[in-house]
């Protein structure tokens, strides 16, 4: 293939900005789908993702387009919209030398419109920006126009507008691909140079690698290997998505495609990796390979302890397709055996947790989920700590340290001081404002990652009655006033109410979580104390007063079935409840303590 005629782009975009639809309307104009194949695509493919469990969307399409008499491979690169998948999204970027930057013409700049097409012009890409929905009745081209000149400087004469849903103007925004993004550079007759920027799990065939060449030529047959894993494998299969896999001889330097070769697991497969030939001229590693850095972490339990060789079963079969999460098992005095996960964020966090309870029906208690802290002790040794409990004593910290990121987000104007309050409340670093229009603003400030990760989503929601939105990005690491506070329930650590606060917050957080307790856990023969504390400092105290009668004592007199009903009920409330020491604490305790943070 004349790499002339080839344009590799992505579309980037904030979430619900049509990103999707833009994508099957393209396939569409393109002939790539039929109108009638379009509607049976998508629930072939549903099917299939429930039947074998691969992922639904094809990550790179290629698409054929006549342009001023000339037939163009075009290939769309899905990147995911969101800041958890960063890396992946840079990975993604990498093998494009274009993006398609789409705004909602209603909704205008967001958050994500922000950090997408920043991460894009950091990667050189050649921006073509659209405007999508022109034909709603309340679309605000001019002011969207205004917003995408004042926070990324593009050039208002050249955003092209465009419905996805209906298909108007989708043939200029192919035009325009084709015209502005310049053609992949790279030599076909150098060593094999591709980098890996994605792969899925196909049950029959193993892992799919996506693959762009940068430069030579991969054929069936060869034997390629991977620079960084190092190992060696033969190519069984190679293709392009068209979207189904459609096999092909050979890809060569600009083009974008698919490699079967026979590999068991994602485990095996680093995305950002380079794939050269295993004997003869070998090409140098692509720059930018790293491992994913999980961020946010939490205990995942079964609420019924029998459930745990299948949560495991689960999350193995969850790993092979997602290599990005880790688990490994961990106990906890109050909610028995579990595994503690790490998650690239939350965004993360929530799509594996939905997954388990979708696809392997376990019922599911989750701790609070706190970020890795590093931590110096008194002997000077450095550790990441990823556990509360696993946090030392005040006494041994030198240093304790918190990821910290730089949030940006964007609203109507009207919003501003209360996202401002909302960050001061928990001690943002006011970075900068920006008007993207006379209406809406952009608010950017320095945060850590745990006060972020606790409940600023939510907030930001109900502060700006849904309009405000955020992203972020991790900035590094700061020394932060933080300390581990403990629960004590009749003078006993429970461990999975340990949490990682800053010290200012400690009583509040202390006095919050044992009001809940005191709440929940029922009454018993004698006294239960009720103890928040930071080392040997208690900071917050309740007491649960005994229980004077026996409840049987209410059914004097009464006939015995009705006795026998009631010491039924206990037994059945029994079985519900974990002992720490001699206290029963039903699970619901549990529940509602970590629901407060
Ligand atoms: P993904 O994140 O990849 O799922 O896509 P997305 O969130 O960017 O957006 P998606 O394509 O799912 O579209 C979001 C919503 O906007 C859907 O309800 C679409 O039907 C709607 N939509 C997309 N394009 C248009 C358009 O041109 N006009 C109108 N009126 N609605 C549109």
């Amino acid at each position: 293939v004349d790499p002339a005629l080839v344009r590799n782009f992505s579309i980037v975009a904030h979430i619900d900005h049509g990103k999707s639809t833009l994508a099957d309307r393209l396939l569409e104009v393109t002939g790539t789908i039929s109108k009638r194949e379009m509607k049976d695509q998508v629930l072939d493919d549903m099917d299939l993702e429930r039947q074998r469990g691969i992922t639904i969307k094809s990550r790179a399409v290629s698409m054929k387009y006549q342009h001023n008499g000339k037939e163009y491979e075009l290939n769309l690169i899905d990147t995911p919209g969101h800041v958890d998948f960063q890396y992946e999204v840079s990975r993604s970027l990498s093998c494009c030398e274009g993006a398609v930057l789409l705004v909602d013409a209603f909704q205008g700049v967001e958050a994500q419109t922000v950090a997408n097409a920043y991460n894009a012009i950091e990667h050189d890409l050649e921006i073509v920006p659209v405007m999508n929905k022109i034909d709603l009745v309340h679309a605000r081209p001019e002011e969207v126009k205004q917003e995408m000149e004042q926070t990324l400087g593009i050039n208002p004469d050249e955003v092209l507008g465009c419905s996805a849903k209906s298909g108007l103007k989708c043939d200029e925004v192919l035009a325009a691909v084709i015209d502005r993004i310049p053609p992949p550079r790279g030599d076909a007759n150098a060593p094999l140079q591709a980098m890996v920027f994605d792969s899925v799990y196909d049950e029959y065939r193993g892992a799919i690698i996506y693959v762009r060449l940068m430069n030579g030529t991969v054929r069936k047959g060869q034997r390629i290997q991977f620079l960084q894993a190092g190992t060696v494998h033969e190519v069984v299969e190679i293709g392009q998505l068209a979207p189904k896999r459609t096999q092909r001889d050979l890809l060569s330097a600009g083009q974008v495609g698919y490699m079967v070769c026979n590999i068991k697991s994602l485990g095996q497969v680093h995305v950002g990796d380079t794939v050269t030939v295993a004997t003869g001229e070998q090409a140098k590693p692509l720059p930018g390979y790293a491992e994913p850095n999980r961020m946010v972490f939490c205990g995942l339990y079964p609420s019924d302890g029998q459930e745990f060789e299948q949560l495991r079963e689960a999350l193995s079969k969850l790993q092979v397709n997602d290599p990005s999460f880790e688990f490994e098992p961990e106990t906890s005095d109050a909610l028995g055996f579990g595994f503690r996960c790490g998650f690239l964020g939350l965004l993360h966090m929530e799509i594996v947790q939905q997954r388990l309870e979708q696809e392997a029906d376990i019922d599911l208690v989750q701790t609070a989920p706190n970020v890795t802290y590093r931590i110096q002790t008194k002997d000077g040794n450095w550790e990441e700590v990823h556990t509360p409990t696993r946090v030392p004593d005040v006494g041994d910290i030198e240093e304790f340290q918190q990821p910290i990121v730089r949030v940006s987000f964007v609203m109507p104007s009207e919003y501003v001081g209360g996202v401002m309050k909302l960050c001061a409340d928990r001690r943002g670093v006011f970075v900068r404002q920006e008007y993207l229009s006379p209406t809406r603003v952009m608010l950017v400030y320095d945060l850590a990652l745990a006060e972020v990760v606790y409940d600023m989503h939510d907030k930001l929601k109900s502060t700006t009655r849904g309009y405000g939105t955020m992203d972020y990005e991790l900035r590094g690491y700061e020394t932060g006033d933080l300390v581990r506070l403990d629960i004590l329930v009749k003078n006993e650590r429970v461990d999975a109410l340990s949490i990682v606060c800053d010290k200012r917050d400690a009583d509040n957080r202390g006095r919050a979580v044992i009001k809940k307790l005191k709440k929940e856990i029922p009454r018993h023969m004698f006294e239960v104390a009720l103890q928040a504390a930071i080392g040997t400092r208690i900071i917050a105290r309740e007491t649960i007063s005994a229980m004077s009668k026996n409840v049987t004592a209410k059914c004097y007199g009464g006939d015995i079935s009705r006795k026998r009903k009631l010491w039924e009920k206990q037994k059945e409330g029994k079985k519900r409840m974990k002992s720490i020491g001699s206290v029963d604490i039903p699970q619901k305790a549990f529940l509602a303590v970590l629901e407060t943070g």
